[in-house]
C-alpha cells in the first residue's frame, strides 16, 4: 500500500473527524462518537508554531485522497519546559499494522530531534494497547509510570501508562 505524509490542511478536518469517530480507533484516543467536524476544523485552524500535525494519505482508485492517519507533536509553550513535547497518533482501522503509524512517528521524531532539538517527548497510552506500546518502545519510548484510572473507556475508568523518549543525544 502506497501512502505519503504531509502537513495537515484545513480541508482534512472531515477525514480526521471520521478517524476520531471510527470503531477500532476512537476507543483508544479519547475520541467520542458524537464529535463534530467543526471540532477538527477549529483544532486545525488554531494550530500554532508549537504544533506539528502530519497526515498520512493514500490515493483511492477513483483518484480521491483518503486520510489514513494523523499524528500531532505539541511543544510545551512554557519557557522552562519548552525542551519537551507530547505526541498523539491514530491510524484508520483498515490501514493499521501496515507501517503507517511507524512512518508518522518517525517523521515527528525527526522534527523533534533534528529541527526543534527537543530533549523529551512524552505520551499516554491505555495499559492494554499492546500494538501502540510496541510501536512506542520500538522507537525508544519507555514506560515511566502507570496513571491509575486515568481515562474513561467504554463505561470504565482505565489505567494509562505515561511513556517518554529522551533524545539519544542527551541520554
Ligand atoms: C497504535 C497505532 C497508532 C499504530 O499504528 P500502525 O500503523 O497500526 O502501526 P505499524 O503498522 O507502524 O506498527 C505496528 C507494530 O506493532 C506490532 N503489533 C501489532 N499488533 C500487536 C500486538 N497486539 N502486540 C504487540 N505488537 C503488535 C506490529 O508487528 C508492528 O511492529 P513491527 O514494526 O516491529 O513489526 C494504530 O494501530 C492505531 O491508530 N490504533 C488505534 C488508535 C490508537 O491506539 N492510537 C494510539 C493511542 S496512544
Amino acid at each position: 500500500m502506497e501512502f505519503s505524509i504531509r502537513p495537515v490542511e484545513i480541508g482534512d478536518a472531515k477525514g480526521i473527524n471520521a478517524l476520531r469517530r471510527m470503531p477500532g480507533v476512537f476507543e483508544n484516543i479519547l475520541g467520542i462518537p458524537s464529535e463534530r467536524v467543526k471540532r477538527s476544523e477549529n483544532f486545525i485552524a488554531n494550530l500554532d508554531s508549537n504544533h506539528h500535525q502530519l497526515v498520512a494519505v493514500t490515493k483511492l482508485e477513483n483518484g480521491e485522497e483518503l486520510i489514513i492517519g494523523t499524528a500531532v507533536l505539541t511543544v510545551n509553550a512554557s519557557p522552562r519546559t519548552r525542551h519537551s513535547g507530547s505526541i498523539g497518533i491514530m491510524v484508520h482501522k483498515d490501514y493499521q499494522n501496515m507501517g503507517v503509524g511507524t512512518a508518522l512517528m518517525k517523521a515527528l521524531l525527526d522534527i523533534a530531534d533534528n529541527w526543534l532539538m527537543l530533549v523529551r517527548v512524552e505520551l499516554t497510552v491505555f495499559e492494554d494497547n499492546e500494538r501502540a506500546i510496541h510501536l512506542y518502545e520500538k522507537l525508544g519510548f519507555e514506560k515511566e509510570g502507570l496513571m491509575r484510572l486515568a481515562a474513561i473507556r467504554n463505561g470504565k475508568y482505565e489505567n494509562q501508562y505515561i511513556m517518554a523518549r529522551i533524545n539519544p543525544l542527551y541520554k
